[in-house]
């Protein structure tokens, strides 16, 4: 596959721009808006070219603007309160969030709340219904998360460490473009590109899964074992980073559709209590202890995404511990090896994760196919340490 030719699409209520040349192509839909809240990071947003590309498109729309810059990875709820603030007393028309994952997210919590009020928590413990939100525009960094198709978004309410997602807002319009891949790190482009990968495993096997998003994981899967690799060793091979945001992006529609696993549930609880755990980090650490116990529940499902790793293994509840096995040597294969003390966790950090975690973890497990404690979770998690 060599092509990287631009395209556009339309899923639910997103536009998406993908492509080198996608991002000139927001400015018609962002003709008569006056007042522009950019909402961004400490460098991505620079170092990649994407704030100048904006800025420009601003300045030729006589688009005045502000620059709230200061989100950072696993945001809180008390950072989505200050760039709403900032948008209220700017008096901000129009959203444009440059980012990743965190960035995107929590613009997608503030064009919410700009339009609803109310504050995060009130939509994340689902008070207040978003049914309506300020104008937004995701200007994509990574190629992990897919939240440029989905409507979900993700913060840590500060006082309980509880890391939870939301369904929020579908951005307006999005844009990938693969040029501003090329500035993530090998770290960066391991971490979100595994995260890219959790999502279309846990989507194809989840009880609520169905042959599109099954499809659409497979191929995400194909092209992420295909060009991770390449993408690592030559970071500004634009071929590499057109698949790798093509595959998260057919990935985010698939969580989108079908949603995440027990995998993501428990994750969110590793990095909620400990934000220097990197999302894609923590999947990969704890997604080969629980894939065996999904695989025997639903061998069919998994198999769909397992197989591009190996072709050998077979939808059967016999090949499970195997399917666990090709995960991990994956992981290790592409450079992933760090465990939970890595990121300073001990027994007793790890017991409060899974507290913070079982809130999203224990609804999702199958209790027609296996029961989980908190206690056998924590002795799992244990040898992850
Ligand atoms: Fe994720």
């Amino acid at each position: 596959m060599s092509s990287t030719k631009d395209f556009s699409l339309s899923f639910r209520e997103t536009t998406l721009y993908f492509g080198i040349n996608s991002t000139e192509r927001i400015s018609r839909s962002i003709k008569g808006f006056r007042r522009a809240l950019i909402v961004t990071g400490k460098t991505s947003a620079k170092k990649s070219g994407a704030l100048d590309d904006i800025l420009k498109i601003l300045n030729e729309n006589d688009i005045e603007y502000t620059i709230y810059d200061s989100v950072t990875s696993n945001p809180t709820v008390d950072k989505i309160e200050e760039i709403t603030e900032k948008g209220k007393i700017f008096d901000t028309d129009l959203i444009i969030a440059i980012g990743g994952g965190s960035v995107i997210d929590s613009a997608k919590f503030a064009s919410v709340i700009l339009s609803i009020g109310g504050n995060p928590v009130d939509y994340i413990k689902r008070k207040i219904k978003p049914v309506s939100h300020t104008f937004l525009v995701a200007i994509n960094l990574t190629h992990g998360t897919g939240t440029e198709v989905d409507r979900y978004a993700v913060a840590t309410i500060s006082e309980t460490k509880e890391k939870l997602g939301s369904s929020i807002a579908y951005p307006n319009i999005s844009v990938d473009n693969p040029r501003y891949m090329v500035s993530l790190s090998p770290q960066q482009t391991l971490f979100t590109s595994i995260d890219a990968f959790y999502h279309a495993l846990e989507s194809s096997i989840v009880e609520s899964s169905n042959p599109y998003v099954q499809d659409l994981s497979e191929k995400s899967a194909y092209y992420i074992k295909t060009y991770i690799q390449v993408a690592m060793k030559n970071p500004s091979d634009i071929e590499a980073r057109y698949w790798l945001l093509y595959a998260s992006m057919l990935a985010g529609i698939s969580i989108d559709l079908a949603g995440t696993s027990i995998i993501h549930g428990m994750e969110h609880g590793l990095s909620g209590v400990n934000p220097s755990l990197e999302h894609g980090a923590g999947l990969a650490i704890i997604g080969p202890l629980f894939l065996p116990l999904l695989y025997k529940a639903f061998p069919e499902n998994s198999w769909k995404v397992m197989k591009v790793l190996d072709p050998s293994l077979r939808p059967t509840p016999e090949d499970a511990e195997k399917a666990g096995k090709i995960l991990d040597e994956f992981q290790k294969s592409i450079g992933f090896n760090y465990a939970l003390k890595d990121y300073g966790f001990d027994k007793e950090w790890l017991k409060d994760a899974v507290e913070a975690g079982w809130r999203i973890f224990e609804p999702r497990i199958p209790k027609d196919k296996f029961i989980l404690t908190k206690e056998q979770v924590y002795n799992m998690l244990l040898s992850r340490l």
